[in-house]
């Protein structure tokens, strides 16, 4: 353990410090040493267990902050914000001190524990009660500039990078809880591809709003049939993000289910939680996140976000169960059940890609089906690709980032329910294994793209936890899709 009597510096007044159970007793004893507190009463006290933490007062204030054995990077970052969260009324005015212990940081892992430890603690400080009138405490402070890290000197060159990249993820992180926490009579289809023009004009990158008039021109009627019930249009977005480069930059396209709020149309739905569906947008907020992030990162890749976007309403003009519409590629689609309506609007927004763009590689977000989460819990997304490499790249990043995928088999028989007497495909299968047909419908759109996968996000982008009871975003997506990209 680094001296910290010479390192840390006189105006930080809390200084927290990570430890595994891994030479637990050598650190306490020069911890005890540096701040001149009991050493046996640290040793009996302090155990360093999983999100164990341990305070005490030695002229600054001292936190151990227990990781348990082996931590994973992405792990040390969730027991971060824990923590942040926990006392964030107090670190708010704090002057923060991380200390590392180089000997479990090694160092081709310390930026991106450095980068963990950093983003979550200020993601703690994202606040969910925005939209109260007696907001309590205006916790949104600038937070970087407050936080610094005390390690080995050899390491310490990259840590205002670290700190940097940090702070534009958090920021990313915390615009897409804004998205899918914000209710739909709040953040709607056109508000929403506002503010994706907002961050297009601010971090230069290309983004254009195709609105309703220009929507029935393209013959989007899947995305059209979806908005029928609403008095809100319906907006399709296309962000692209080309970095000035020599060499040929791969082209990966990102579709993301912007459905802003999900009534499940005249097919309704129980009235039983159905506020949540006010999330039904997430797939659509991580990919508004990766482009933003992946411009303020200036990473090598020639990316585009599709955001088509609408509620899906009830009312005398909603479309009805039994309607057969032609979609964008040509095809035409009987709508069984006008709650699967996810489908509908990405396959026009694959039609879209496949016509337009013709990237190296798809990859769409949407919080599809239920069954993905009757299957998967809320672990991880379900994953439908046939291309080995995607799967085995985005399986990795999924680990790395804990946003994790898991793969589900994409087999013809999964797509067999979907044939219809009248039309060239129905958007409802049969009972069993929701989220393999719902992929195999997609797959209809891709013009069998050879590098296209689906993640079914339903289970992940939303949930219950310590920072709220009524289901609050994750930002799941971001994360997973920038590791994806920088890894290419
Ligand atoms: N938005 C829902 C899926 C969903 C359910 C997302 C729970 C998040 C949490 C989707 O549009 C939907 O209604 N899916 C139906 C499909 C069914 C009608 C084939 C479902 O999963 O029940
Ligand atoms: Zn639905
Ligand atoms: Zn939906």
């Amino acid at each position: 353990m680094i001296d910290l009597q010479e390192r840390v510096n006189s105006d930080h007044d809390t200084v927290i410090i990570p430890l595994t159970p891994k030479d637990l007793e050598m650190n306490l004893r020069a911890l005890a040493n540096s701040f001149s507190v009991n050493e046996d009463f640290l040793q009996s006290e302090f155990k360093a267990e999983k999100k164990e933490i341990h305070s005490f007062f030695a002229k600054k204030k001292v936190i151990l902050m227990g990781l348990g054995e082996n931590p994973k990077i992405h792990e040390i970052g969730k027991f971060c914000r824990s923590l942040a969260f926990s006392q964030r009324n107090k670190l708010a005015k704090s002057k923060i001190a991380f200390v590392l212990n180089d000997s479990f940081f090694e160092e081709n892992v310390l930026f991106d524990a450095i980068e963990s430890l950093a983003s979550n603690f200020l993601l703690a400080f994202y606040e969910l009660g925005k939209l109260k009138t007696e907001n309590t405490d205006k916790l949104n402070i600038e937070f970087a500039g407050k936080l610094s890290f005390v390690i080995d000197t050899k390491f310490y060159k990259n840590v205002e990078k670290a700190i940097e990249k940090a702070k534009i993820l958090a920021e990313v992180q915390q615009k897409v809880f804004d998205l899918v926490n914000l209710p739909a009579n709040v953040l709607d289809s056109v508000t929403f591809s506002e503010k994706m023009q907002e961050s297009g004009t601010k971090y230069g990158y290309e983004v254009k709003v195709f609105h309703k008039e220009e929507i029935e021109k393209m013959g989007m009627n899947l995305l059209l049939a979806v908005n029928q019930g609403s008095h809100i249009p319906p907006t399709f977005t296309v962000m692209e993000y080309k970095p000035k480069s020599e060499k040929k930059l791969p082209k990966v396209a990102l579709l993301g289910k912007g459905v802003t709020f999900d009534t499940g149309g005249v097919s309704i739905k129980d009235s039983n939680n159905m506020y949540f569906m006010k999330c039904d947008m997430a797939g659509a907020a991580a990919v508004a996140g990766a482009l933003e992030a992946v411009a303020r990162l200036k990473l090598p890749v020639h990316l585009f976000g599709i955001v088509p976007s609408t509620d899906n309403m009830v009312s005398s003009k909603a479309v009805v169960p039994s309607a057969i519409v032609k979609s964008y590629s040509g095809l035409s689609v009987e709508i069984i059940d006008t709650d699967a309506e996810g489908r509908l609007i990405l396959a026009d927004g694959l039609g879209y890609i496949a016509k337009n763009i013709e990237p190296d590689v798809i990859i769409d977000l949407a919080t599809l089906t239920g069954s993905c989460i009757m299957a998967l819990g809320y672990a991880a997304a379900g994953m439908f690709t046939q291309n080995e490499e995607l799967a085995q790249k985005l399986y990795n990043s999924g680990q790395k980032t804990g946003e994790k995928v898991w793969r589900l088999p994409l087999w013809e028989e999964y797509g067999a329910s979907l044939k219809s007497d009248m039309a060239d495909i129905k958007n409802l299968g049969a009972p069993v294994a929701g989220a393999a047909s719902a992929a195999k419908f997609l797959e209809k759109f891709t013009q069998k793209h050879s590098a296209w996968a689906h993640l079914d996000v339903a289970g992940v982008t939303f949930t219950d936890n310590e920072f709220g009871s009524q289901r609050n975003a994750t930002a799941y997506g971001v994360r997973l899709l920038i590791d994806y990209l920088e890894n290419l």
